[in-house]
């Protein structure tokens, strides 16, 4: 396999594999085993480290100054999209999902929406 390629598949494996141990995470916690949610919540930082490791290793993220500016501000728009793709999904599908789910659906929107001011703050701070 080109490294390259086997790179792509081990980013991909990872970032799944946060949101799956996260998810188990809450499950656990969900059903009364708030420690097995804990060493699963664990795992899933690992995962994330992992995932970041392979970033790097492909060049998906540069330490280098202008490079993390010019990423900060594609990540800016990507959070802009996420906010507004997953509350017109909410909108759309209100009849047909759960409270629950527009309810999960939404206070992640929010999230994302959070995360761009905190990327824009950020940004501030680099450019500075
Ligand atoms: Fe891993
Ligand atoms: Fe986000």
């Amino acid at each position: 396999m080109e490294f390259e390629k086997y790179l792509e598949e081990w980013f991909k494996g990872e970032t799944t594999e946060v949101g799956i141990y996260m998810a188990m995470a809450i499950a656990a916690r969900e059903l009364g085993y708030p420690e097995v949610g804990d060493l699963l919540e664990q795992i899933a930082m690992d995962e994330a480290r992992h995932a970041a490791a392979a970033a790097l290793i492909a060049g998906k993220v540069e330490i280098d100054e202008d490079a993390l500016i010019e990423k900060m501000e594609e990540m800016i728009e990507g959070e802009k999209n996420a906010y507004e793709t997953r509350m017109d999904e909410a909108d759309h599908h209100s009849d047909e999902l759960d409270d629950e789910v527009i309810t999960m659906l939404k206070a992640t929107a929010y999230d994302e929406k959070h995360h761009r001011k905190m990327l824009m703050a950020a940004l501030e701070k680099l450019k500075g």
